[in-house]
């Protein structure tokens, strides 16, 4: 790694194309990401350009949407006192809970705040166990441990997500909550999840925070728990500039909880007490969600459009296989991600191509160190090791052109050899 660091550092001094430098990549055969990384950083030093076909796009996601982002930053920068600028947050909050169809959309800072206030308002804590999957992003997890809980991991289905069938056996006197992730967009077995919660008597909480406007049966997903929490990252198909998240719930009680916690200066009374400092939406935002909430179904339809031209070129292709997606599922395509023969070694030869494909994410939660403490061992649960070991996504931000798409799918067909 070290050595390639060094020799890429100087050539990319000299190297002022992009292209020649991505060239000189197909040198680089070490532990892929951390290098890829390295090496990413060198050509944008050098060259200032740095992929052809970016992953995410933030900058071309926005412009879709300028005009009516511009005319609601218009309203923002006039607003006079801090309470204007809460009205205008709940006129959001108002949209999202009728776009989810429920009694509650809750603003908060981030998707973790909103997984962790939901967990810390259901009295979630110190030796209780919350269910959830093993195939997510850190955050999950994070949040389970921030109340005091511990995690416990249920392996995955074909779909990526956690497989209902397993979820039973993890069940013991001490667990609270199943945490179910719908997973790069695609929507878990609700139906089955909710029928083994009422069964024990435990919380949903569903982490839909890349799942924005996904359903099953044509019911979204984030309303078949008790609650649903949402991410605003600017990755995520409704993003903000910075960190941001949602909890949508319609249970009364809860929603007055959750409001306690993330503004305890305004709504408790023994705000010494509460372990919670603010964690609120912050206004400045709202222009982005507002419109692109209003746009979201042309968002998704665009997204399931690019899905399906990669299904269609792929599933011919036997060292691929295209995701899969369970009956009455509707996935919104957060992630296209997709099973590889030789993953690294395609990921490699996009990079060179200047096609950025990402691995979300390259070590199971229950393997990484900051989980060592549960005490989980390597071959625990073998769907999810084999799925990390498989699994690449491919761009398929809603502002990508079909030309691009095609570009993308023409080089993937070239480095499996076919026509
Ligand atoms: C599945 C999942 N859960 C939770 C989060 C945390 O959201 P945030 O980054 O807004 O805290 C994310 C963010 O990427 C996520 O993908």
């Amino acid at each position: 790694m070290r050595k390639y660091e060094i020799v890429f550092k100087s050539l990319a001094k000299v190297v002022k194309n992009c292209w020649q430098a991505r060239k000189l990549l197909q040198l680089e055969n070490s532990r892929e990401s951390i290098s890829l990384q390295a090496m990413r950083s060198y050509i944008k030093q050098a060259c200032g350009n740095t992929w052809d076909i970016p992953y995410d796009n933030y900058c071309a996601e926005n412009a879709l949407y300028l005009k009516g982002i511009q005319e609601e930053m218009s309203t923002l920068l006039v607003l006079e006192s801090a309470i204007d600028c809460e009205e205008y947050l709940r006129k959001f909050e108002l949209a999202f809970a009728k776009y989810y169809g429920v009694l509650y959309a809750l603003g908060v800072s981030s998707g973790t705040a909103a997984l962790a206030l939901t967990l810390g308002a259901f009295d979630i804590g110190e030796g209780d166990e919350v269910i959830t999957t093993p195939h997510t992003y850190i955050a999950t997890a994070l949040a389970i441990v921030d109340v005091g809980a511990r995690p416990v991991f249920v392996d995955i289905g074909e779909d990526f997500n956690i497989d209902p069938l397993k979820i039973e056996e993890k069940i013991s006197s001490r667990t609270k909550a199943i945490l179910p992730v719908h997973l790069y967009g695609n929507p878990c077995r609700m139906d089955q999840i909710m029928e083994i919660a009422q069964k024990y008597n435990l919380a949903v909480v569903e982490d839909a925070c890349q799942a924005h406007g996904a359903s099953l049966d044509g019911k979204k997903v984030g309303t078949f728990g008790n609650a649903g929490c949402f991410s605003f990252h600017p990755s995520k198909i409704i993003g903000g500039m910075g960190d941001g998240g949602m909890v949508i719930t319609s249970d009364k009680k809860l929603a007055q909880r959750i409001i306690k916690q993330k503004e305890p200066i305004h709504h408790d009374t023994e705000v010494l007490k509460s372990r919670r400092t603010p964690a609120c939406l912050d206004p400045i935002h709202v222009p982005f969600l507002i419109t692109k909430l209003q746009h979201i179904r042309e968002i998704i339809e665009r997204r399931k459009k690019i899905a399906a031209m990669y299904n269609n070129s792929f599933i011919s292709i036997p060292q691929l296989r295209i995701p899969n997606i369970e009956t009455g599922c509707e996935h919104s395509y957060r992630n296209y991600t997709l099973r590889a023969e030789d993953r690294s070694g395609l990921r490699r030869y996009l990079f060179t191509r200047g096609i950025q494909a990402k691995v979300f994410y390259e070590i199971p939660l229950y393997l990484r160190k900051e989980f060592e403490f549960l005490g989980y061992r390597q071959a625990d649960f073998p769907l999810c090791e084999q799925t990390y070991k498989e699994i690449i996504s491919l761009p398929i931000s809603h502002a990508l052109k079909n030309e691009q798409v095609e570009i993308i799918i023409r080089e993937i067909k070239n480095y499996y050899g076919i026509k």
